[in-house]
């Protein structure tokens, strides 16, 4: 029974939350989007700055609002990769004081693994092997969660990440930044069937498509032409028709890839992580494929689905459960596949045995 305080500043959230086992105790968020919008998206030095005046107010608040102490703390988690690498920083260098100070372990965390093990804190009794959809603004893969730490991807986007496309769109139909909730919400009052649009597909050198490798460059490109054709003749722009088709299009694909991928690797679990995964049609279209095809669907609660401490302590309870902390020279990275945690792992083990700074 690990309890974990850990730290989360990959991007644009400060956040910080405490979590036993997978109970969340505490989950601070502190997030930036009002200071980014104004750039329509996030600006990387800004990001650290505030991350630097937030952090140690997110921690108070965190100890706080759990009614906890240092002493019935068990370790320190923080985000380690992917991510901005001046706002990791911030956040690790943290987290690795704090382990220091109050003589605690360090846990460096995999930001994806975090937004894996957000399913967890939702359905605690959630073991592997289960297929997740990690959809965020970074990112879009298919992972098969072979066990705990073993993970294999079989489905990625070739370009853009969904979240991507979403505050592409978002950009072109003006309604700011981020763009994922602000079309969520304008889609459900358009009509999906306004605009046919193309759903993207790999296609394989051997003939036909690739089943679970995602595209989403060429859909964002051809609802910019729509806009320009729309705008020579059409006053107002109908941007909840849009909104709605372009959502269709992006929770259709998502959906039928996934439900292809779990069926074809006999997989009976689907869950659901990342900003993204809030998505309303997305979280529909799943909930009816799943029903319909015997298969059970997990997804985070919403405030689990977009960036947050939480699903990085419930991960870091996981590796310290099983005996396993981070050395404090471990460094942040910008980018890191989570295929290659393992190797990540095995070199730190193997830095710390041979004791090498
Ligand atoms: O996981 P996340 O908070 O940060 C990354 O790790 O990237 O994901 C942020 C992304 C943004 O692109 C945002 O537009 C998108 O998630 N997003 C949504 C929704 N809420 C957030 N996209 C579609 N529908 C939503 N409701
Ligand atoms: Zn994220």
């Amino acid at each position: 029974m690990a309890t974990i305080l850990a730290l989360e500043t990959s991007c644009d959230e400060t956040a910080v939350a405490i979590v036993k086992n997978r109970k969340v105790l505490s989950n601070i968020v502190a997030s930036q989007i009002a200071i980014h919008q104004p750039y329509g998206g996030v600006v990387p030095e800004i990001a650290s700055r505030h991350h630097l005046e937030a952090i140690n107010h997110c921690i108070d608040r965190a100890l706080n609002v759990a009614k906890i102490d240092w002493s019935d703390i068990d370790g320190i988690g923080a985000t380690c990769a992917p991510g901005l690498v001046g706002a990791l920083l911030v956040g690790a260098t943290a987290a690795k004081t704090l382990a220091m100070v109050r003589n605690k372990p360090f846990l460096g965390i995999h930001h994806l693994e975090g937004h894996i093990y957000a399913s967890y804190l939702c359905k605690p009794q959630l073991q592997p092997p289960f297929l997740c959809l990690l959809v965020s603004g970074g990112h879009t893969s298919l992972i098969h969660v072979k066990a705990h730490g073993q993970y294999k991807t079989l489905g990625k986007t070739r370009d853009d990440a969904v979240g991507e496309a979403y505050d592409k769109v978002a950009r072109l139909l003006n309604l700011g930044y981020p763009g994922g909730p602000a079309i969520d919400k304008l889609a459900q009052t358009g009509n999906s069937q306004a605009f046919p649009l193309p759903e993207g597909k790999i296609s394989l050198p051997e003939g036909g498509y690739h089943p679970y490798d995602f595209s989403f460059s060429g859909l964002k490109t051809a609802v910019q032409r729509l806009v320009r054709k729309l705008e020579q003749k059409t006053a107002p722009l109908p941007i909840a028709d849009i909104a709605a088709s372009f959502q269709e299009t992006v929770a259709k694909s998502l959906t039928r890839k996934t439900i292809t991928c779990a069926l074809d690797h006999n997989l009976n679990t689907i869950t659901l992580g990342g900003g993204v995964a809030a998505n309303s049609r997305l979280r529909t279209l799943l909930q009816n494929s799943t029903e319909k095809n015997h298969l059970r669907l997990c997804f985070p609660s919403l405030e689990f689905c977009t960036d947050n401490a939480a699903m990085i302590a419930c991960a870091a309870v996981e590796h310290l459960n099983r005996g396993y902390n981070s050395p404090l020279n471990m460094e942040v990275q910008s980018r890191l596949n989570i295929a290659d945690i393992l190797e990540f792992r095995l070199n730190e083990r193997e830095r710390e045995r041979m004791k090498i700074d």
